[in-house]
């Protein structure tokens, strides 16, 4: 299976090193493509994959091409990449806020969407893969082998992913304003900043692996350490007077309806 990555970001390059250092693509099956020279020498140096600055040439023998631009660059690049698409590819969209069907224009490509998120960096990533009309079961298969390579994954329908964008997509970005916040008071109480962030860190760490591991609902693990008339009683009561998880709540529901609001151009 020859892959070939469309943009050589961020993204591209948490996905090649997972599928390269797992053994899920060999890196002589994968090229990368890009306008910046600088980065396909950094592929080429870090992960002996092929590179290419010729979008068009680079999918020409792929079976897989993952569509790894920023969502506004498509309109360019989308052209000469369909052109040149082999008639069986399969085309694997990591862009946010592009509907499958914005790619095929109705014509018969077949296309999983995927929505991952930034722990893929470091292999945790949490990614939603949706197919587009025309996709197999054997084509999420592939989609999934690929987005495993750097975290969970979980299968989807298409109109769920402005839901999974909201949760696991933006969903980083929430934990890192709880940890803020945390670090931020732990500062106000005089706490060295350095020891701050190593206990919050190590307590979102550990909270969220008690959760996986025991298998408990959220609600029930936070009451076992909410005993009456506490120190976790004091803070959760002022995050309810103050409508904590309704802030949460009403955040998510945003950001759906801007995941939304960006599909439909
Ligand atoms: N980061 C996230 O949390 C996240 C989550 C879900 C989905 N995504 C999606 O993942 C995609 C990539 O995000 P990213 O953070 O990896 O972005 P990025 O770092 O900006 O990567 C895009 C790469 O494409 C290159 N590029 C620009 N024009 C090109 C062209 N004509 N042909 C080939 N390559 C070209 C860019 O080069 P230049 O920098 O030189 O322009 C850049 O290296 C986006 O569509 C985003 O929506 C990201």
């Amino acid at each position: 299976m020859k892959v070939v990555f469309i943009g050589a970001g961020n993204m591209a390059e948490a996905v090649v090193s997972g599928i390269v250092a797992n053994g899920v693509v060999p890196n002589g099956n994968v090229c990368v493509t890009d306008i910046s020279e600088e980065r396909l020498n950094h592929f080429q140096k870090s992960y002996a994959v092929e590179t290419s600055i010729d979008n068009a040439a680079a999918v020409a023998n792929a079976d897989v091409v993952v569509l790894s631009v920023k969502p506004q660059i498509f309109p360019a690049v989308w052209p000469d990449i369909e052109g040149a698409l082999k008639p069986d590819a399969l085309v694997v969209s990591i862009m946010a806020g592009i509907p499958s069907s914005k790619i095929t224009g109705g014509k018969a490509i077949r296309v999983v969407r995927v929505m991952p998120n930034t722990p893929s960096l470091v292999g945790e990533g949490a990614s939603g893969i949706a197919p587009g009309e025309l996709a197999t079961d054997a084509d999420l298969k592939i989609a999934e082998k690929i987005l495993a390579a750097v975290g969970t994954t979980v299968i989807v329908k298409e109109e769920e992913i402005d839901a999974v964008t909201a949760l696991s997509g933006s969903g980083p970005a929430y934990v890192f304003y709880l940890l803020e916040s945390m670090i931020e008071a732990a500062g106000q109480m005089e706490l060295d900043a350095g020891i701050s962030r190593e206990l919050a860190l190590a307590t979102v760490i550990g909270a969220a692996k008690l959760m996986q591991e025991t298998g408990e609902e959220a609600g029930e693990l936070r009451n076992k350490v909410t005993s009456k008339g506490g120190t976790t009683a004091a803070a959760i009561e002022t995050m309810q007077e103050r409508g904590v998880k309704e802030s949460i709540v009403a955040a998510m529901w945003a950001a759906q309806a801007r995941s939304r609001e960006l599909a439909n151009g």
